[in-house]
């Protein structure tokens, strides 16, 4: 048996960095040699709770399953780890201390009598790894990591951009990640569209980080099996949900006046839910689908949940665009276009991503006094139920390098967590980046245009009076 044994004193609460050790999916934010690490097992953290953790090797990775065999919350976690090379019984020691937890990390490894022969590791290469990985975990725990904003010397191109919608796209800035160690155990966390693609993987990621939910959805059923399989997967009891059709006006309006009513403040609002319509179609209310579900309703949603944004101590609201809006220049006679003959639906989408882009830029200038940090992100390309219900031909070309939903939404959960992600505002963000909101010459709106938005969102008649 080889031991290694390490502290490290690091200034945060012990219930913050229990919660984010006990979680052995961090140890790919912290721990050098961890390639990927997934929970294996559904449910809250917990005796029996078991990790896949993929580790590097000088010549390929090795596959360690790793099982919670103790748990004392806020004091101590034991884990064994099995890999076909060696096991290990991990003892990780939490104490108040006084600039905030001191941890105390005992690894025990046994090698197999295979490596034994080969001639084991050697203890000093073990310690060197060991004190990198502590090292590392107190950096995690600190969590004073820069903004990573767009750089003004290099003009972003069109071309090389869109390539970095793919998966590709997304592996190569995931080099660059920070850890991830905000605690938002107790926020309460609103999100639009949680019943499926990247709405969906935002919310698990966020219950399983202890946040408070309140889910909309728009179909009764849907919803319920939606929270249940949420609550299956992240073991959390803090899910809500309410219903409402957020195209309908009236729905929307309805369903602000309810959590008003209620009163509790939110911390992160999470403007989600959205489609791509093919075919040009009215709401019952009489409004072109589009502008009705992708900029009227968030319009009407954020402003109107204003005063419990207001509450929190540090509100957040980040709006879901899409990377089409590139093509698209802001034209607000176009965004209810009643006068077209042929209708894009892809057009129509891409206008008002467009246009809750400048909305975006626009609340945070304006509710910067009130200290609400505004800002837009785009998931690339994700492979998601609305991709493929509305751009079949697209996914069959794209399949390949289309990312999965969980990385299509993974800056949506750094927007809503990272500490530094609160630094930011009226930006747009792809893979935890601030990106440049226009490609294109053409598609730079002028301030009059953008002025024009405003009064025509704050002006649009009440569909529910
Ligand atoms: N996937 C991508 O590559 C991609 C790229 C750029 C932007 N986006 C944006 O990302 C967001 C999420 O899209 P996704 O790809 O995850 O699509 P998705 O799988 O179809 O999820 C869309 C969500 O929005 C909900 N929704 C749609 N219409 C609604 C309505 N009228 N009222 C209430 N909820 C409604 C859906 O509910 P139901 O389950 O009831 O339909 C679903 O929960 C959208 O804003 C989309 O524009 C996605």
């Amino acid at each position: 048996m080889t031991v290694l044994h390490e502290t490290v004193d690091v200034s945060r609460p012990v219930n913050e960095a229990f919660a984010y050790v006990s979680d052995f999916t961090t140890t790919a934010e912290w721990d050098p040699t961890v390639l990927h690490a997934s929970q294996s097992t559904p449910g809250a953290i917990a005796v029996g709770t078991e990790f896949k953790v993929v580790c590097a090797l000088p010549v390929g990775s090795i596959d360690l399953q790793y099982r919670v065999v103790e748990l004392t919350a806020n004091k101590r976690i034991v884990l064994h780890g099995r890999s076909r090379f060696f096991n290990v019984h991990d003892t990780i020691s939490f104490a108040p201390s006084a600039r905030g937890t001191k941890i105390d990390y005992r690894a025990e490894f046994f090698f197999t009598p295979f490596v034994r022969a080969l001639g084991s590791p050697s203890r000093s290469a073990l310690q060197k790894m060991g004190r990198e990985s502590v090292a590392g975990l107190a950096e995690a725990l600190a969590d004073d990591f820069p903004l990573a904003l767009k750089n003004k010397h290099r003009a972003e191109k069109l071309l090389p951009e869109l390539s970095l919608f793919t998966r590709l796209g997304y592996r190569l800035a995931a080099k660059r990640y920070h850890p991830m160690s905000a605690s938002v155990a107790g926020s309460h966390m609103l999100i639009t569209g949680a019943s499926s693609g990247l709405g969906y993987v935002t919310a698990r990621e966020l219950a399983r980080r202890g946040a408070e939910l309140t889910l909309i959805m728009r179909d009764g059923q849907k919803a319920q099996r939606t929270v249940a399989a949420l609550e299956r997967e992240t073991g959390s009891s803090k899910i809500r949900w309410e219903l409402a059709d957020l195209s309908l006006m009236s729905e929307v309006e309805a369903l602000v006046e309810r959590l008003n009513k209620r009163g509790q403040a939110i911390d992160v609002l999470i403007n989600n839910a959205g489609a791509l319509f093919n075919t040009k179609e009215e709401t019952a209310e009489g409004l072109e689908r589009s502008f009705a579900l992708l900029l009227l309703s968030p319009y009407r949603l954020t402003e109107g949940l204003k005063p419990l944004l207001r509450k929190a101590a540090a509100p957040r609201v980040i709006n879901v665009v899409s990377g089409g809006m590139y093509s698209q220049k802001l034209q607000v006679d176009l965004l209810t276009d009643e006068t077209r003959e042929r209708y894009s639906g892809s057009i129509a989408y891409a206008r008002q991503k467009r246009a809750l882009m400048v909305l975006t830029q626009q609340w945070a200038k304006d509710w910067a006094a009130e200290g609400i940090a505004v800002n837009a992100m785009h998931p690339g390309w994700a492979d998601t139920p609305g991709v493929q219900r509305a751009l079949p031909a697209f996914r069959r070309c794209t399949r390949r390098v289309l990312r999965s939903a969980d990385e299509g939404a993974d800056t949506i959960v750094w927007l809503a967590v990272a500490t530094e992600a609160g630094r930011a505002s009226g930006k747009l963000f792809l893979d935890r980046e601030a990106k440049s909101t226009h490609l294109l010459k053409k598609t730079r709106e002028s301030a009059a245009e953008r002025r024009k938005l405003l009064a025509f969102l704050s002006h649009f008649p009440d569909l529910s009076a």
